[in-house]
């Protein structure tokens, strides 16, 4: 089982679409063992984007996550990180398919509705960013059941 971070960005709380965002991950079989909506300070956003800090849209990357409150959740499910991945699309939502949150809801760039780690290592680091380990529920669910059977 692996874990995940993922933030349903301003454009997307704005929008009305996180229940939307939300649900894809769960029908997906995704299961929320974290889930909350906050508000990224400047300091908690150079940290989260850190691997992008002096390139040309990082000054409007931070700005655009530190705009809106946001929800962050950890998402876990046999290979979290890519399944994640793959149901949120390219980065850019113009190469994303139809089916992919952004491929669906998204046209820009700048504003592509969800993030989600792009790897396992990074995955521990921004869970750890965003949630403390009590913070995390774990439970079972009737699917979890059905994997193991
Ligand atoms: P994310 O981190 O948001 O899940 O997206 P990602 O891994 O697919 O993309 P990443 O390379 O980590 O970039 C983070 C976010 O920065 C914006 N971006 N703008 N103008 C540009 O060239 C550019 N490149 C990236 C995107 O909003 C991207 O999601
Ligand atoms: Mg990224």
């Amino acid at each position: 089982m692996e874990r995940t971070l993922i933030i349903v960005k301003p454009d997307a709380m704005q929008r009305g679409l996180a229940g939307e965002i939300l649900s894809r991950f769960e029908r997906r079989g995704l299961k929320i063992v974290g889930l909350k909506l906050i508000h990224i300070d400047q300091a908690l956003a150079n940290r989260h984007y850190g691997e992008h800090q002096g390139k040309p849209f990082f000054n409007g990357l931070v700005g655009f996550i530190t705009s809106s409150p946001v929800i962050v959740g950890v998402l876990e499910g046999t290979n979290a990180v890519a399944a994640v991945r793959s149901t949120m699309g390219p980065t850019n939502p113009t190469s994303a398919g139809p089916g992919t949150i952004r491929g669906d809801l998204a046209l820009e760039l700048g504003r592509n509705m969800v993030h989600g780690s792009d790897s396992p290592e990074s995955a521990e680091r921004e869970i750890s960013l965003f949630f403390r380990p009590e913070e995390l529920l774990d439970y079972t669910r009737d699917a979890d059941r059905w994997i193991f059977e």
